[in-house]
C-alpha cells in the first residue's frame, strides 16, 4: 500500500515533458517545459487570473497593503491583465464592496489588452509617449494617483547592456510620470532587471518616497534578474 502511494507521489512530482516539441526552437521547448511544470501557471488558471504574474503583485500587496478601496491605480505594461484584475478588486473599482469608496484602474500596454471588467484599458499605446500620458491625465480629471504599478519590460534584444539600458529608460519614464501625477503618500512599484544602474535609480526614488525597498517575490523565477522596487510615502514635489 505504502509502496503504491510512493509511486503515485513520484508520478505526480515527475517533470512533465511536452510531447509536441518537434520542430520547435530550443528556447521555445524550454519555455513550454517550464510552463507545464510551473505551479503558478496552474494556480493562475484555477483562480481566473490572466497570467502567473498575478502572484507577484498579490504577495507584495498582501505584505504592504498597497492598494486600498477608493484608490486610483495606473498599471503600466498591463497586458494580458492580471495586475489590473487585482487592482480592480483591491481598489473596489468594481463596486463589489458597496460601503467602501470606489477606485479607478487604468491599464496601458504596447499590446492589445482584452477588456478587463471595471478597468479602463489603453491598448496599443506606448507608455513613454507624452500623448499617452496626456490622455491618462484627461481620463483622471480631478483625481490624483494613489498607486503607480509598472511590470513593463522591453523586448529582450539579447544584448545585455542594451536590454538593461532599455528597462532603465522605462523605469525613469514611470518615475517621472509618478512624480508629476501622484497624490502625497502615494506608492510606486516598478520592475527592474538587476544591473549596475539600479542602485542609482533606487537613490533617485528615495529622494521622493519615504520608504524604498527592493523585493523579489516568491513567484518571480529565481533564475531571472527580475526584481521590484517599491516606494511608499510619496513626499510630493515642489512645483
Ligand atoms: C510582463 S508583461 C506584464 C504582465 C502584466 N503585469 C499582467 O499581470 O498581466 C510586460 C508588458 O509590458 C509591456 N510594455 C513594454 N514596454 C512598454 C511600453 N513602452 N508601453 C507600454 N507597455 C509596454 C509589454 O508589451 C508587456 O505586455
Amino acid at each position: 500500500m505504502l509502496v503504491r502511494r510512493l509511486h503515485t507521489v513520484n508520478y505526480l512530482l515527475a517533470k512533465v515533458i511536452p510531447n509536441d516539441l518537434k520542430g520547435r526552437k530550443k528556447s521555445s521547448q524550454e519555455w513550454l517545459t517550464r510552463q507545464l511544470n510551473d505551479p503558478y501557471v496552474e494556480k493562475a488558471k484555477m483562480m481566473n487570473y490572466r497570467c502567473r504574474s498575478a502572484f507577484k503583485l498579490l504577495e507584495i500587496d498582501q505584505k504592504y497593503n498597497l492598494i486600498k478601496p477608493g484608490f486610483t491605480v495606473i498599471d503600466c505594461g498591463a497586458a494580458p491583465g492580471s495586475w489590473s484584475q487585482i487592482a480592480v478588486k483591491q481598489s473596489n473599482a468594481d463596486g463589489a464592496s458597496p460601503g467602501k469608496p470606489k477606485g479607478m484602474v487604468i491599464g496601458i500596454d504596447l499590446l492589445q489588452i482584452y477588456p478587463i471588467e471595471y478597468a479602463i484599458t489603453l491598448g496599443n499605446m506606448d507608455f513613454t509617449k507624452q500623448e499617452l500620458q496626456d490622455k491618462i491625465h484627461s481620463l483622471l480629471g480631478e483625481r490624483r494617483i494613489d498607486c503607480v504599478l509598472s511590470d513593463m519590460a522591453p523586448n529582450a534584444t539579447g544584448v545585455r547592456a542594451l536590454d538593461h539600458e532599455n528597462i532603465i529608460t522605462l523605469c525613469y519614464s514611470v518615475l517621472r510620470f509618478a512624480l508629476l501625477m501622484s497624490t502625497p503618500n502615494a506608492s510606486l512599484l516598478m520592475k527592474v532587471w538587476d544591473n549596475g544602474e539600479v542602485p542609482v535609480l533606487e537613490k533617485n526614488i528615495q529622494r521622493y518616497y519615504q520608504h524604498v525597498r527592493r523585493i523579489k517575490p516568491r513567484a518571480s523565477r529565481s533564475d531571472s534578474a527580475e526584481n521590484f522596487i517599491l516606494g511608499r510615502g510619496f513626499v510630493g514635489i515642489k512645483r
